[in-house]
């Protein structure tokens, strides 16, 4: 793991302090988490799409000129947000984001490791050396916290594997995937069926959300 710039610890109200825009490239269990760039929104491109339901992860739209330098602009302003890219070598592998001052906690989110790059424990690797990360810069700072539909079951067995246990489960109008589910054929619709309910007029979707004390026990699995 990198060391931090040292640049921010937290002050009583946890990330309230300033905080360098990014630290230097933060190594561990095999990969490296980097802002993102040019060079490496580019490779982001090439990542293979999931698909309905998780379209809102695909970042096929950053072969259009235009639109990437418009998410390059948003992944690199300085607000309360950190984006990072996971490189193995220069492949890039997977992507996350927190926001450092959402009022529940160290909140992650874009949690997205593309279809040829699943099932190698790269969602538990980054996260884990991103939390760790985060644990060092903003000592004594809050818990972490997320959200998650309930259909999206490895991600959540990825969670729990680092510490995350759920706080609540309730049901949530999430615009882009309520729009989709009109679109989607029945079929299309069935993995899903179990975690989606049409009520008060609209679709909602089964959502968890995690929470995770910091210094939880982290299980980042076998190539970790
Ligand atoms: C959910 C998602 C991030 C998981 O990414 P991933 O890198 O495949 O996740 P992990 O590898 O950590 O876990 C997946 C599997 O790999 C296995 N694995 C975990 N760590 C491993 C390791 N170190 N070595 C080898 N295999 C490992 C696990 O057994 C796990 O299998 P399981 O789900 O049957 O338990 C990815 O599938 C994705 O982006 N999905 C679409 C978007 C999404 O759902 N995002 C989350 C929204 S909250």
């Amino acid at each position: 793991m990198a060391r931090t710039t040292g640049a921010a610890r937290a002050d009583e109200g946890g990330t309230r302090s300033l905080v360098s825009l990014y630290p230097p490239p933060l190594a561990g269990h095999g990969l490296v988490l980097h802002p993102w760039s040019e060079a490496i929104l580019a490779r982001v491109a090439e990542w293979g799409a999931h698909g309905f339901p998780y379209h809102a992860f695909d970042m096929t739209h950053l072969r259009d000129p235009a639109r990437a330098r418009g998410v390059l602009a948003r992944m690199t302003e300085n607000g309360p947000h950190r984006h990072f890219v996971a490189m193995e070598g220069d492949v890039a592998v997977g992507r996350a984001s927190v926001n450092l001052r959402d009022e529940a906690g160290l909140y992650l989110w874009s949690v997205h490791v593309p279809p040829e790059h699943e099932g190698r424990g790269v969602c538990r690797r980054m996260l884990a050396t991103l939390m760790t990360w985060l644990e060092e810069e903003f000592v004594g700072g809050p818990d972490f916290v997320l959200s998650t539909n309930a259909f999206a079951t490895h991600a959540h067995r990825a969670y729990e594997a680092l510490g995350f246990e759920t706080t609540e489960t309730r049901w949530h109008f999430d615009r882009e995937i309520a729009e989709q589910l009109w679109r989607v054929s029945p079929d299309e619709r069935e993995p899903v069926s179990k975690f989606v309910r049409f009520a008060n007029g609209r679709w909602e979707v089964r959502t968890h959300l995690m929470r995770r004390r910091r210094g939880a026990a982290m299980n980042v699995g076998p190539a970790g």
